[in-house]
């Protein structure tokens, strides 16, 4: 019977092959053209089931035992292969081959510690659209048309700025996550914002035309400066990680809140002579402004609030003692790898 030839060429085949196998590469080729799911192993079960019925009681057996000794031989050789590897001495005093994994850019880093704090604090997350409407970006902010950060200056603008409320722009600041947050909202309600914000201005140490904003406010009753100056220090704290922080508020003008302030921070315990030791002007913040409660479709006779906006990179900077903000958002990965989070060898 051909089928019995085949089986018993096939087992002679299978022993050769596998105990003549020098690697484990070769080991593998030779598991797959014979045992591996389309191999000749396969073929030969194909032909037996095609076999007549009369035929399979005495060829049975013959491919049982051919199957059998395929497996056996290709476990002797894996076994005799793995042995030979144990042997090899190991070389200890090689150079180990560097793994570049990648690392999480420290401002991605400070977001996502933003978003945590907050959250735990019961704030929701929120985003924007980056391109904005005037609506939302300036006139429900209580931003006046004749304002200057409306300017050519500050602004990217898609469209004409003749075009009103309409008119679209890149936004310039987190806040219009508010305007644009407040209709679908019902009081009380806390958000935070973390995201990119652009303006038009010229590129040095300390400024950039692209940039993180973290904005939060919350809206509810009998709200406090109080409230806002505890929870800006909570936000410091967990983010700079220092107990040396001092806090200092200032009254500041911002169309959208009323009282306004801007916030500066020193440390206390840095280097008397770096730039950390003397007050840094951080963030904007105040209380929410009536109009833009009413414009949002909240009563300001029942609901008060809280807002404030910082830019992420400044942040960074001070955590990190890092000077020049295109440190940050030029791609020269040799400082990047120094401050982001899981850094590698
Ligand atoms: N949007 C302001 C800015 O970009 C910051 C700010 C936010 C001020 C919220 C007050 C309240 O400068």
């Amino acid at each position: 019977m051909a089928l019995t030839d085949d089986l018993q060429q096939f087992t002679a085949e299978a022993e050769a092959r596998f105990a003549a196998a020098a690697d484990p590469a070769a080991l593998e080729a030779v598991r797959v053209a014979l045992i591996g799911s389309n191999g000749r192993e396969k073929e030969l079960a194909k032909a037996f089931a095609a076999a007549p019925p009369e035929d399979k009681r005495a060829l049975g057996p013959v491919f049982n035992a051919a199957k059998q000794a395929a497996k056996a031989a290709f476990e002797a050789a894996k076994a005799r292969l793995s042995a030979a590897a144990e042997d090899q001495p190991v070389d200890l005093s090689l150079p180990v081959a560097r793994q570049r994994a990648g690392s999480i850019h420290p401002v991605s880093q400070v977001a996502a510690e933003v978003e945590e704090v907050f959250a735990s604090m019961g704030y929701e997350v929120a985003d924007g659209p980056h391109v904005e409407l005037d609506e939302f970006n300036f006139t429900r902010l209580n931003i006046p048309a004749d304002h200057p950060a409306r300017d050519h200056q500050d602004t990217f603008w898609l469209d004409h700025p003749q075009h009103g409320r309409g008119a679209r722009l890149l936004r310039t600041h987190t806040s219009a996550v508010q305007s644009r947050s407040y209709p679908r909202l019902k009081p009380p309600f806390r958000r935070v914002v973390v995201g990119t914000v652009f303006r038009y201005e010229a590129v040095d140490a300390t400024h950039d035309n692209t940039f993180h904003q973290v904005e939060g406010f919350l809206v509810d009753q009998d709200i406090t400066v109080a409230h806002l100056v505890g929870t800006i220090r909570t936000m410091l704290t967990a983010l700079l990680k220092r107990d040396d922080i001092e806090v200092r508020l200032r009254p500041s003008f911002f169309p959208f809140v009323e009282p306004g302030f801007e916030v500066d921070v020193r440390l206390t315990k840095a280097d008397p002579a770096s730039r950390f030791a003397r007050w840094m002007e951080l963030l904007g913040c105040g209380m929410i402004h009536p109009q833009v409660l009413t414009a949002g479709g909240i009563d300001p006779e029942a609901w008060q609030g809280f807002a404030f906006g910082l830019g992420l990179e400044r942040l960074v900077m001070i955590r990190h003692g890092i000077a020049d903000i295109r440190v940050m958002n030029g791609a020269d990965l040799r400082s990047l790898r120094q401050f982001g989070a899981g850094t590698a060898l």
